[in-house]
């Protein structure tokens, strides 16, 4: 095992600070070599930086290519873009991974695993966005660009399939719209179908499907399913949409994968109407925490920290509020803390 680690903690807003102390604390625990260098940003990076992404938090991430990152704010005045997207652009995180896996049995939807992997960087979420004004309306037309580029789409694509491989997925479906959107998502489409023949074929069963069959099946049998890869906006939406069927945000981790860094976080905002109370439940970053582990080679770790995570769910029936329970989020790590003593 490496001795260190060297990585960037960025506590965020709201609830963060909170989350983020019991999976620091949970990792701890678990003897995992981060050595964290605690950056600010966000609102918070706004009251102590004047910068919702200050340099320092930038050139820390650039320095440890690793972050674990709280749910950040955007001050809605100010004119300030989003940090998360900056994040994104900066260190170009073209890979949005999201995996979504039945955590507490019994719900409306047992046994579900998942994953969706999202282009982070294209599609129409690139904000080419203009109105053009007739007569007295300024806003009489709406009008978006979407771009998505060959090599974007590959190294999208590629990354999908190499997951699948490394982590033995049976199958992949690629979710498009090209009956439609000929050109924006028939390249994906197309590049996809292509990369799959030339590289992968035999190695990993492949589908594809259009987004609106896509969900509608996975309301009606998500365990057709096992990998998704998409474009930006569906892929924005079926990660939502995966998210609700294993119990909401508060379970479901996310992580950003690019050239330059790799960013985990919980997939939730910063809740800032149980922000300071305790309440918060903090499984969606631990399972981030997990991720970041598997990222830095130490998969047994990650494994571990699942098995408490689940044993300290349903053994010890510790949960929070949005699950149900009346576990507070010091309880619940304390409970998280004691399984990965005894285990
Ligand atoms: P939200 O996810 O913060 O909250 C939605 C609802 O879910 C609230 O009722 C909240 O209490 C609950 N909730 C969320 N996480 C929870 C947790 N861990 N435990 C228990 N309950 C939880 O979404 P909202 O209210 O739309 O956004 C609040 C702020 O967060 C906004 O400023 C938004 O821009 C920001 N945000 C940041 C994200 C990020 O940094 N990745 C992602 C989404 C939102």
């Amino acid at each position: 095992m490496p001795q260190s680690i060297p990585a960037t903690l960025i506590p965020g807003d709201g609830i963060g600070p909170e989350i983020v102390d019991a999976t620091v604390a949970v990792l701890a625990a678990l003897g995992a070599p981060f050595q964290w260098d605690t950056q600010v940003a966000g609102l918070d990076g706004v009251k102590t930086a004047g910068d919702p992404l200050p340099p320092k938090t930038i050139d820390s991430i650039k320095r440890t290519r690793l972050a674990l990152k709280g749910p950040l704010e955007t001050p809605s005045g100010g004119g300030y873009r989003s940090s998360n997207v900056r994040l994104r652009e900066q260190f170009k995180l073209y890979a949005n991974l999201r995996p979504a896996r039945t955590l507490i049995p019994g719900g409306r939807f047992d046994n579900i695993d998942l994953v969706v992997v999202r282009e982070n960087l294209e599609g129409l979420y690139i904000g080419h966005e203009h109105y053009i004004q007739i007569d007295d309306d300024p806003h009489a037309v709406a009008m978006a660009t979407g771009i998505n580029t060959r090599q974007g789409s590959r190294r999208l694509l590629e990354f999908a399939f190499e997951h699948a491989v490394a982590t033995g997925r049976k199958k992949v479906t690629i979710v498009h719209k090209a009956n439609i959107m000929k050109a924006l998502t028939g390249i994906f489409l197309e590049t996809g179908l292509e990369l799959y023949e030339r590289k992968y074929q035999g190695r990993f069963a492949l589908d594809t499907v259009i987004i609106d069959a896509c969900a509608m099946k996975l309301v009606l049998d998500p365990w057709q399913f096992d990998v998704l890869v998409t474009t930006n906006l569906f892929g924005d939406i079926l990660s939502d949409l995966v998210a609700g069927l294993v119990g909401g945000l508060g379970m479901t981790p996310g992580a950003n994968i690019g050239a330059d860094a790799a960013i985990f976080e919980a997939v939730h905002g910063s809740a800032p109407d149980i922000a300071g109370k305790g309440l918060a439940n903090p499984i969606a970053l631990m399972l981030a925490a997990a991720m970041m582990l598997e990222h830095c080679h130490l998969p047994h770790m990650a494994a571990r920290l699942r098995t408490a995570i689940e044993q300290t769910l349903n053994v010890d029936k510790a949960r929070t509020g949005d699950l149900g329970g009346h576990t507070s989020t010091a309880e619940f790590t304390r409970a998280l803390i004691k399984r990965i003593a005894d285990g």
